[in-house]
């Protein structure tokens, strides 16, 4: 297929752009690089630097795009509770430009990076995609109005979307792993600590109703991620729009994740118990039966691999 990939210089869309390209398909990556990093791009993607409301229309006009796998977006929680009118606009207003370029060009299939912060604090864990749908923050909020317009847009104007929505991604893939300027992801923060850039890891809590006080989620490897989102492709019909979770079912703590820290790479890894982060429940775990039984994905590659994987692309 001919693939349009917002974000694709970003950690999942680099990811998934590369795992399109090894199945053969052609990928234009549009990112404005706000966040994302040009060399991240697999070579054999064409990089378009813009934005969606600037560049999406005048690339897809180019004609011949099958799809587009829409990963780009401002994600960081914290910021979206500081800067709301950011984050709506860079989020829906961007998206609605996208989705209005592709009516317009006639590109009728979309596979959507949402999110689990769609959901809020859940009342129960694993939580399916049919839990009532309560954003406890402006990042989140965003993702699932976005959803919102992509059922309108499928009812309306026979798109065929699927919405994915993510956990707690982590892992590489090669050399395509996470990146980010300000880093707020715990593995992330607990590898650059053993290679000595942090004095400690922090932990934010102790003191939550789980096993060992310290809050618990679900963990899924990239490039398992990535495989959902060529199965998305597939199952993308005109005029439905289908909402999958992607995790793995299960849990780890703060404290187990930074314990297969320090097994992974056999250093010690200080870590200090600090307050409580604002908004962080005590558990999200997903229900990803819905995406098991129509399109037959499971998460395949564990906690281990996955910090593994992050090790060997931190140390690069
Ligand atoms: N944590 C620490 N120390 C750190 C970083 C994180 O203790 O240095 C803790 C957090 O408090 C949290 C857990 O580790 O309990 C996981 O935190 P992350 O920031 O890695 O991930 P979140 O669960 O907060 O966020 C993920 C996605 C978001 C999404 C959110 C949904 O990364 O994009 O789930 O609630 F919005």
């Amino acid at each position: 297929m001919n693939l349009l990939v917002t974000g694709g210089a970003g950690y999942i869309g680099s990811v998934v752009t590369a795992q399109l390209l090894a199945e053969g398909h052609e990928v234009v990556v549009l990112d404005d690089l706000s966040t994302g990093h040009a060399d991240a791009v697999p070579e054999g993607a064409r990089l378009v630097r813009g934005s969606l409301r600037e560049a999406a229309e005048a690339v897809l006009a180019e004609g011949g795009f099958d799809a587009v796998l829409h990963f780009a977006a401002k994600s960081l929680v914290g910021e979206s509770v500081a800067r709301p009118a950011l984050y709506w606009d860079a989020n829906l207003g961007e998206s609605l430009a996208l989705f209005e370029a592709m009516r317009r060009t006639g590109v009728a299939k979309i596979v959507f990076s949402s999110t689990a912060a769609a959901y809020g604090d859940p009342e129960r864990t694993p939580i399916p995609e049919d839990a009532p749908p309560r954003p406890t923050s402006p990042y989140g909020a965003t993702k699932l109005a976005i959803d919102g317009v992509l059922t309108a847009y499928a009812r309306l104007h026979g798109l065929g979307a699927v919405s994915l929505r993510y956990f707690n991604v982590a892992g590489a893939h090669g050399r395509f792993g996470e990146r980010h300027a300000v880093e707020t992801h715990l593995i992330p923060n607990v590898l650059a600590a053993a290679l000595g850039r942090h004095e400690a890891v922090r932990i934010f809590g102790a003191d939550y109703p789980t096993p060992d006080g310290t809050c618990v989620r679900d963990y899924v490897h990239v490039v398992d991620l990535g495989r959902a989102h060529l199965l998305a492709l597939d199952a993308c019909a005109p005029g439905a729009h289908v909402v999958y979770n992607l995790g793995s079912g299960g849990g780890h703590s703060v404290g187990e994740v930074i314990d297969v820290c320090r097994e992974v790479t056999g250093l010690p890894i200080p870590a200090v118990i600090e307050e409580r982060r604002p908004g962080d429940p005590a558990i999200l775990v997903a229900s990803s039966a819905a995406i098991a039984r129509d399109l037959g994905w499971k998460a395949e590659r564990g906690l281990n691999e996955m910090v593994a994987d992050a090790w060997g692309f931190a140390r690069r």
